[in-house]
């Protein structure tokens, strides 16, 4: 394939599902998989083309399945590998793709590599994991894990600590030993077999640590690792491939996701979403969101990867509280805010991914208490805070705005019990809206943001210029419009947006003003002034193309 020519996976939408909270077929207030086959007829209305699921491979879920023990098998939480079998069959006679989530920086404590690599220092498997010798109670290095603590967990009867990134139930792997990356590259291939349409690449910029040298992300080895794998297993079929790499700028994008095809199809990575917390800080210390540097933030990513990689487009993930609570209004304008955002993740260039419950404007929860939390990081934030003498009002705030279960509560397919999730107890509790923010209902109404979304997709289809488009922001420094051009050959596409909940006054140039409206969230003519979060989609076509495929 040359590099020029258009990969499907530019095209395509994708549809994130997090397993645990999407349908439970069995009552026991787990999604699973066969509760997921039930709902591919409704992926397949809303018009998407793959589908991120969230891991399902055994797993003691200390990380809800980030923290895997069986990378060949299923968790008999969500079913069996004949259900995944199924699964991928039943979603391919919808043209829908099913894309793995892979983890690959670590596995579970509870993996057979791990059990074996903790018997002894001459165990074929110990070099597996990062081990430093050492005496209990001194620490290699000051080094912390992202959920609190310190990255090295002692084991006594090998006098050594093990290296973990994140939970101690997730020692990291050791990437510099060539038998675990033979092993990773067979166990992919072996998904492959079985007609997996790609993968998303779980802390992919962390495999290559340097603990001694205090280097977690962007490792001196890692895009040599990168392409190795991608050789080995990604370039023989024709994947989407997509890397999440929180610390990327777009010079080490152009890398991930390098049209030659030497590493992945797409970069996932964060500068966008990490702009409302206080600089230096973690998450839970809150600031408003700085909106002209969020422009321009996506505008750099937009101009730089032009031609030369490939993003993605995301508010929301399972690591993200939703996202019309964050940055538009979950109360008086939760439709048109829910839309107005949509609108312009959408008219960006990068491959959009819809996260379970965006598409019908879900809302963060707030749990009264914290025993209702179920995230691990969550909680280990919650206890560490209150130990260090923080208010627990304040810490409330934090987990009320940023904590992952916020994004984790069941999907909410109607207004009946538990939102139609589960007939059992769900592990996680129904965020209480449910009853006015369900699928069922937003199917049925013409003004709902489902269907906001569907037709965004279909204009995706529709109009090339959503993906070829050169992007050109306007109004830069404008603190209320979010406003943009894409042009290619064919046609240009006006998106433009009021980010606020006032009015925001706004003259189009005059090229623009009898325009087509593609897709507008507000009913009646555009005024000089834009009401509270109105957004619209405006079409010229070009004196050389009709603007249509
Ligand atoms: C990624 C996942 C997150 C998980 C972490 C460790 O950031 O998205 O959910 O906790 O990696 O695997």
């Amino acid at each position: 394939m040359g590099n020029n020519e258009k990969k499907w996976w530019q095209n395509a939408v994708v549809y994130q599902i997090y397993p645990k909270s999407f349908q439970d077929s069995d009552g026991d207030g787990y999604g699973d998989i066969r509760g997921m086959i039930s709902r591919l007829d409704y992926l397949k209305d809303l018009g998407i083309d793959a589908v991120w699921i969230s891991p399902m491979y055994c797993s003691p879920q200390d990380d809800n399945g980030y923290d895997i023990s069986d990378y060949q098998d299923i968790d008999p939480m969500f079913g069996t590998l004949a259900d995944m079998e199924e699964l991928i069959r039943e979603a391919d006679r919808r043209g829908i793709k099913i894309i793995m989530d892979l983890v690959l920086n670590h596995t579970s404590d509870e993996h057979r590599w791990f059990q074996e690599a903790a018997k002894g220092k001459d165990n074929p498997y110990h070099d597996y994991y990062v081990w430093r010798d050492g005496e209990e109670g001194v620490y290699p290095n000051d080094m912390k894990s992202t959920f609190g603590g310190p990255a090295w967990e002692w084991v006594p009867e090998l006098k050594q600590y093990y290296f973990h990134q994140f939970s101690v139930k997730q020692p990291d792997l050791n990437w510099e030993n060539p038998k675990v990356r033979r092993e990773i590259y067979d166990m992919i291939l072996w998904w492959m077999d079985k007609g997996v349409g790609g993968f998303r690449l779980d802390v992919i910029d962390q495999i290559a640590k340097e603990p001694d040298l205090g280097i977690t992300n962007n490792g001196p080895r890692l895009h040599e690792f990168l392409r190795e794998l991608s050789r080995e297993t990604f370039q023989k079929g024709n994947l989407i491939t997509v890397g999440e790499a929180w610390g990327a700028t777009p010079e080490i994008a152009k890398k991930y996701s390098n049209p030659d095809g030497s590493e992945f199809s797409m970069v996932f990575q964060f500068e966008h979403m990490v702009m409302d917390q206080q600089e230096g800080k973690e998450k839970w210390d809150l600031a408003p969101l700085p909106f002209v540097k969020l422009k321009k933030c996506l505008e750099k990513w937009q101009n730089e990867l032009y031609g030369k990689g490939w993003n993605s487009l995301f508010w929301d993930n399972h690591d993200l509280p939703r996202i019309v609570s964050r940055w538009g209004d979950g109360g008086t304008y939760r439709v048109q805010s829910a839309k107005m955002l949509a609108v312009i993740l959408h008219g960006m260039q990068g491959t959009p991914y819809i996260y379970q419950g965006e598409e019908l404007g879900m809302t963060n929860v707030r749990f009264d208490s914290i025993e209702d939390y179920r995230d691990i990081e969550t909680l280990n934030m919650y206890y560490d805070r209150l130990e260090a003498g923080y208010d627990k009002d304040e810490i409330m705030a934090s987990v009320y705005a940023k904590s992952r279960d916020n994004a984790r509560t069941p999907m909410q397919w109607s207004a009946e019990k538990n939102a139609g999730f589960t007939k059992g107890t769900p592990w996680l509790g129904v965020n209480p809206n449910y009853v006015e923010i369900n699928a069922e209902d937003e199917r049925k109404d013409p003004n709902s943001v489902w269907q906001f979304y569907r037709r965004l997709i279909r204009l995706r289809k529709e109009y090339p210029v959503f993906t070829d488009g050169k992007f050109k922001l306007l109004l830069p420094e404008d603190e209320q419009i979010f406003a943009y051009t894409r042009t290619d050959e064919e046609a240009e596409l006006l998106v433009c947006a009021n980010f606020t909940g006032e009015t925001a006054s706004c003259t189009l140039p005059a090229k623009w003003q009898d325009s087509e409206i593609l897709l507008h969230n507000y009913e009646g003519v555009l005024q000089k002034e834009l009401r509270p979060y109105e957004a619209v989609i405006l079409l010229r076509k070009t004196a050389q193309g009709k603007g249509l495929c």
